[in-house]
């Protein structure tokens, strides 16, 4: 009893005169164990996810320029499209359901001049994806089905113009349209532009009479120059990702909100003028130009392979298809994807791929069934996944089948018990602060003797109270801010820490066209419209860790400081690379043991993305926030390191 207030009094003495005493926290400090291993980093640990959404193809990364090219995304009226007229021509335009092209082609838009000529034509216009981009020098292909009723002797004036008509960048013509559909394909080239700039892009007739259109298209230069391909600038931001696979079709969008509208793969291949599209879950109507062939094409030529989603009898608004005989076709269905995908030319699907353009078989060794399908809440999937697996298996013995949800301590209810996948995809969409208080979770929740995980979709959101998918968020800005990097970065060096039971990841949505109206979740990874396209701070974060992996993770301790810590090593050229992420608003201070080591090379490369929490890029400013390099000097096996604020840093180290 009476000895307490003598140590109350000792206790304030030590702290008065600085004397360290047993509650005074410890320095803060990390000790990597630099020739111990805590696993392998798994290789195919960073990738993409993708799925329509945010107009990610239709208006982003497939370059076709057309909104609306077939005429099926309003059945009353032909939307994006409309008359243009000279001075003294007159003229109308009108939906035809009377004159299709094909099945896949039921309408066309049916221009009726009155009155036009030479000097004052009369047309069809349409305005792109929020503008036509007019690039400076530059080449593009454009094609159409166009027949003519009897009587038009006319030609058809094909340009890029300015919005108002007054300025055409690019011109080129068509002559001897005929009364029978067909397609004809013209090259049009623009001068030299100041800057690029929203324009839109007209066909129109130099004499009266009637015309009909159909698949009216416009593509600039595509990634390697491929027919029918992809944005070269959201193509490079990819590549610079170095994605190690691609997880597609989906998400909600290879489920669809009906069988009917799923992600069928075999109505997206052959010509784009057999693809009739549908209507996707996020509102808005998939051309279907980006079918299973350009997906393929695409990893192909980002060097990376598929994880194949497939389709499972599952639907978002419909109840799941029912286990056996009605079951059955959706699992032939997913085989003959599969061969499509990787079998042999003498195969039936294989053969397809081949006249399709690919005699090659694709590399496949990850298929996932299903998306997310905790949300039957029939419970079937444990049935659906057991009959997928079973043929999937007996047919395809090399392929890893992933289950939609997990096996042992998921979230949601739902567990499945019939098979054991090889893979689990779980999703986490957490805030920033989230993240933070949860991130332990990563090192203790995975059963290192069940089935590897792949977090086939992730993000950070910068507020706990307004969630990606609601109303709310959409009065934020599309893409997210370096509050969310932050907890991206959090998230990625925990999934890198157990990148040893963590296969896969993949951050979604990747994409986000920025125009109000173009987008129905954030946060995303990548923003653009017609003319520009940037990254995000997490985008950044993202490319600064995938960039700079290993292939050893190491062990680590850390004393109880908020800084979030990954470190690995790269065992072919010694390179140590220590990944710390500060979400203080201050500098930490921290010590640095490398633990093992003979010695390092005295200066090491920093590559740091800090910014205020609200700091974000756009594209008005796509790189407000972007990492920069420097040399750090005086590092031995053990140094001092000044985190800077709110920040991201890769400590690119050298071990001799
Ligand atoms: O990434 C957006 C959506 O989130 C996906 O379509 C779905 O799988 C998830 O609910």
């Amino acid at each position: 009893m009476k000895i307490r207030p003598i140590l109350a009094i000792l206790y304030l003495l030590a702290v008065g005169i600085g004397i360290p005493c047993a509650q005074a926290a410890a320095e803060p400090s990390i000790t990597v164990e630099a020739d111990k291993s805590a696993g392998t980093v798994s290789p195919l640990l960073y990738g993409l996810m993708t799925e329509e959404i945010n107009h990610s193809y239709d208006g982003g990364l497939y370059a076709e320029l057309v909104r609306n090219r077939a005429f099926l995304d309003d059945a009353s009226a032909p939307a994006h499209w409309s008359v243009v007229t000279a001075d003294g021509a007159s003229a109308t335009i009108e939906l035809d359901r009377n004159e299709p092209v094909n099945a896949a082609l039921p309408v066309s838009l049916r221009l009726g001049a009155a009155s036009a000529s030479d000097a004052s034509p009369a047309g069809i216009a349409n305005e792109g994806y929020w503008g036509i981009p007019a690039f400076s020098k530059t080449r593009y292909n454009a094609s159409f089905y166009a027949k003519a009723a009897p009587g038009f002797s006319g030609k058809i004036v094909v340009s890029i113009q300015s919005e108002d008509g007054k300025t055409i960048y690019a011109k080129s013509e068509v002559k001897g349209v005929g009364q029978t559909w067909t397609q004809y394909h013209v090259s049009l080239k623009t001068g030299k532009l100041a800057a690029p700039v929203k324009a839109r892009y007209v066909l129109a007739v130099d004499r009266p009479g009637t015309v009909w259109f159909s698949l009216v298209s416009l593509f600039p230069p595509t990634w390697k120059d491929r027919p029918n391909g992809l944005r070269k600038d959201l193509m490079q931001m990819l590549v610079d990702m170095k994605p190690r696979f691609l997880r597609f079709p989906g998400g909600n969008y290879m489920e669809g909100d009906t069988i009917e509208t799923r992600f069928d793969w075999r109505k997206t291949i052959g010509p784009v003028s057999e693809r009739a599209g549908k209507m996707g879950p996020w509102k808005y109507r998939s051309s279907d130009g980006m079918g299973l062939m350009e997906f393929l094409l695409w990893c192909e030529d980002m060097g990376t392979e598929p994880v194949l989603g497939l389709y499972a009898g599952y639907s978002l608004k419909e109840p799941a298809v029912k286990l056996g005989a009605e079951l059955a076709p959706f699992v032939q269905e997913a085989l003959d994807e599969i061969e499509y995908v990787s079998g042999p030319v003498t195969t039936q699907w294989g053969a397809q791929r081949a006249k399709d353009g690919h005699p090659k078989p694709f590399k496949l060794r990850y298929v996932e069934i299903g998306n997310e399908d905790f949300f039957d809440r029939s419970g079937s999937y444990d049935g659906r996944f057991a009959q997928f697996y079973d043929a999937i298996k007996t047919k395809h013995p090399e392929l890893q089948c992933i289950s939609s949800i997990g096996v042992s301590d998921h979230p949601v209810k739902g567990l499945l018990s019939s098979r054991t996948p090889d893979l689990m995809d779980i999703h986490f969409y957490r805030s920033t602060d989230e993240f933070l208080k949860k991130i332990t979770e990563f090192d203790t929740r995975f059963d290192r003797k069940g089935p590897k995980v792949m977090i086939g979709e992730w993000a950070a959101h910068e507020d706990g109270r307004i969630k990606p998918w609601s109303k709310e968020a959409l009065g934020q800005p599309p893409t997210p801010s370096m509050k969310a990097a932050i907890g991206d970065a959090a998230c990625m060096a925990a999934m890198e820490r157990n990148s040893d039971i963590i296969a896969m990841h993949c951050y979604a949505p990747l994409f986000a066209n920025v125009n109000p109206g173009a987008w129905q979740w954030r946060p995303n990874l990548i923003g653009y419209d017609a003319l520009r396209a940037y990254g995000s701070p997490s985008y950044y974060a993202f490319v600064m860790f995938s960039g700079n992996l290993g292939d050893q993770i190491l062990p680590l301790t850390k004393t109880d400081f908020p800084v979030q810590v990954s470190a690995t090593r790269d065992n072919p050229t010694g390179e140590i690379f220590l990944k710390l992420v500060n979400p203080q608003a201050g500098e930490q201070p921290v010590k640095i043991e490398l633990r093992g080591l003979a010695s390092v090379a005295p200066e090491a490369t920093a590559i740091t993305l800090a910014a205020n929490p609200e700091d974000t890029n756009s594209v008005e400013e796509p790189t407000k926030v972007v990492p920069k390099r420097s040399l750090v000097s005086g590092i031995k096996p053990e140094f001092s390191y000044l985190i800077p604020a709110n920040a991201i840093v890769v400590l690119k180290l050298k071990a001799r």
